[in-house]
């Protein structure tokens, strides 16, 4: 087995690929990293020189990617070719939840990691490490290892191996350079020793050996699905708990710190807020429960499906209470939406708790503005009304304009506050931490409700205007 790396492949230039590879890059000069993607277009935007047009905003992203692109790392549209020098293949693909067929709404769709495998099988020369780096369902390194081994008995003019290994990536978005600089650990499944130490030297070089842990596969492939359940509970206990603190006159914030403090518990993830979004949580929670269900483990299946019952419970109180205290009805309002991405820092909307609270606000005939700093009006229209639409040519086309039932797009925040009845917070950026209140309550039609699902309203000056206030978590506070 030669265990000498000098390439590297990384298959998917999303989310998890692109930051990922641009921290191997810059750590290890030695190593030449392509990363490469079906996707032409999304190819050609990692190339773009204009270096504020990359795919992925992530802060620190770009300043790495100046200073490694071009020199050992490669964007590329060449897969066969990066895939016949590569040493390492890392599998960055996307795992979405099946939308059909057997485990539709729960189980994973494999198609794009089964896609890989088989191009992986046919082009690869001599021995390969193949990484799983995507989110996927534990026991995936098994169909992987099945594709790779027999297509190598059909066609094997020069005996091809493989070496399978799990290297779950734990990067939170926002944070995804400092989770890949320096992370909690680095987890690595595997049955072969040699090919784990191979993939280890690669992190040791930035990565202290004591944060590399070694499992079995199956260990590395549930432990990611287990991590994830873990935290998206912890969000969903806070969210249940701030609405008994809303009616008890407790405030989340002191809750979460006395409880924080305990060591056993520890103080992260206990913000508070209109629910979790983003492309891990919901979808390995429910991997989980579909393992579950298909081993017979239904109490076990029930007790994580509370956790998004939560989840979803969160929204749905959050659009109930905005109805009641705007007199019933929100028909013909205007709503101020500030924040469509799942969390601050990050122009990703996937599951974002805003789609579903902005769709039942204009299902009750509401007038929505929205604003957002990253989020731009086009990937807001296809997550309000074509999940399955990758692209809109023609955005006039798909605007509902008929009766009341419609919503506006506006970077400018006095457009967004002019004479509308509410706010509503649903991200967490910063410039919505400094909004002048005593300015907006001014533009705003009476009474003025600001409705904050994340608690980042200034309380000291809203409190000198005459504005009703709800904030997740506290009391109601109304004029
Ligand atoms: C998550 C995991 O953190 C990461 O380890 C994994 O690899 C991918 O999934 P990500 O989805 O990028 O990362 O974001 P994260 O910061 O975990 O937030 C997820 C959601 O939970 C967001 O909607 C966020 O607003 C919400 N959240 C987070 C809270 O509501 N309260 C908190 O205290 C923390
Ligand atoms: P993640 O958050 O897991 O990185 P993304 O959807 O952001 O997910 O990125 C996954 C990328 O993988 C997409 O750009 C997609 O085009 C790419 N992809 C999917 N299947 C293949 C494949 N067989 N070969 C190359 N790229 C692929």
């Amino acid at each position: 087995m030669n265990l000498k790396i000098s390439n590297i492949c990384c298959i998917g230039a999303g989310y998890v690929g692109g930051p990922t590879m641009a921290v191997v890059a810059k750590n290890c000069p030695n190593l030449t990293i392509e990363v490469v993607d079906l996707s032409k277009k999304k190819i050609n935007d990692w190339n773009n020189i204009d270096i504020s047009k990359i795919p992925v905003f992530e802060p620190g992203l770009a300043e790495i990617i100046k200073e490694v692109r071009g020199k050992n790392l490669f964007f590329s549209d060449k897969i066969q070719e990066s895939i016949e020098k590569a040493d390492i293949i890392f599998i960055s693909v996307n795992t979405p939840t099946k939308q059909k067929g057997v485990g539709a709404g729960k189980a994973s769709d494999l198609k794009y990691i089964e896609n890989c495998a088989r191009t992986v099988a046919r082009y690869s020369k001599g021995h390969t490490i193949v990484v799983e780096k995507s989110t996927i369902p534990v026991r995936t390194a098994e169909v992987i290892k099945k594709i790779l081994e027999s297509n190598n008995a059909i066609d094997n003019e020069d005996k091809k191996t493989f070496s399978i290994l799990s290297n779950p990536e734990f990067l939170a978005e926002g944070s995804a350079i400092n989770d890949l600089q320096n992370p909690d650990r680095i987890l690595i499944g595997g049955e072969e020793n040699e090919a784990k130490e191979t993939l280890a030297k690669i992190y040791s070089q930035w990565v202290e050996p004591n944060k590399i842990i070694f499992t079995n596969l199956w260990s590395s492939e549930l432990s990611k699905l287990t991590a994830n359940a873990f935290l998206a509970q912890r969000i969903s206990s806070i969210n249940s708990i701030s609405a008994v603190c809303e009616i008890t006159g407790a405030n989340i914030d002191e809750v979460a710190k006395a409880v924080g403090t305990d060591n056993r518990i520890g103080n992260k993830f206990l913000k508070t807020g209109p629910g979790f979004g983003g492309s891990c949580f919901k979808k390995d929670l429910l991997n989980l429960i579909y393992l579950c269900e298909h081993f017979g483990l239904e109490k076990v299946a029930e007790y994580w499906e509370s956790v998004l019952k939560i989840n979803d419970w969160q929204k749905e109180r959050i659009r109930k209470l905005m109805v009641e205290k705007l007199f019933g009805s929100i028909t013909n309002k205007k709503i101020a939406v500030l924040g469509f991405s799942f969390k601050a820092n990050t122009n990703d909307t996937r599951e974002s708790p805003s789609i579903e609270i902005v769709r039942s606000l204009l299902e009750e005939g509401a007038n929505i503005y929205i604003n957002d700093p990253k989020v731009s009006e086009k990937k807001i229209t296809q997550d309000l009304y074509f999940e399955f639409i990758k692209e809109v040519d023609d955005l006039n086309k798909y605007f509902i304009n008929e009766g009341s039932n419609y919503w506006t797009y506006s970077k400018d925040l006095e457009i967004v506050f002019k004479n509308c009845d509410a706010i509503l917070i649903l991200t967490e950026w910063e410039e919505y931490k400094k909004i002048d209140w005593g300015k907006t309550y001014k533009l705003m039609r009476k009474p003025a409700w600001v409705f904050d699902t994340r608690g980042v309203i200034n309380q000291e000056d809203i409190s000198k205007t005459n504005f009703n206030t709800w904030i997740v978590g506290k009391s109601i506070l109304e004029n």
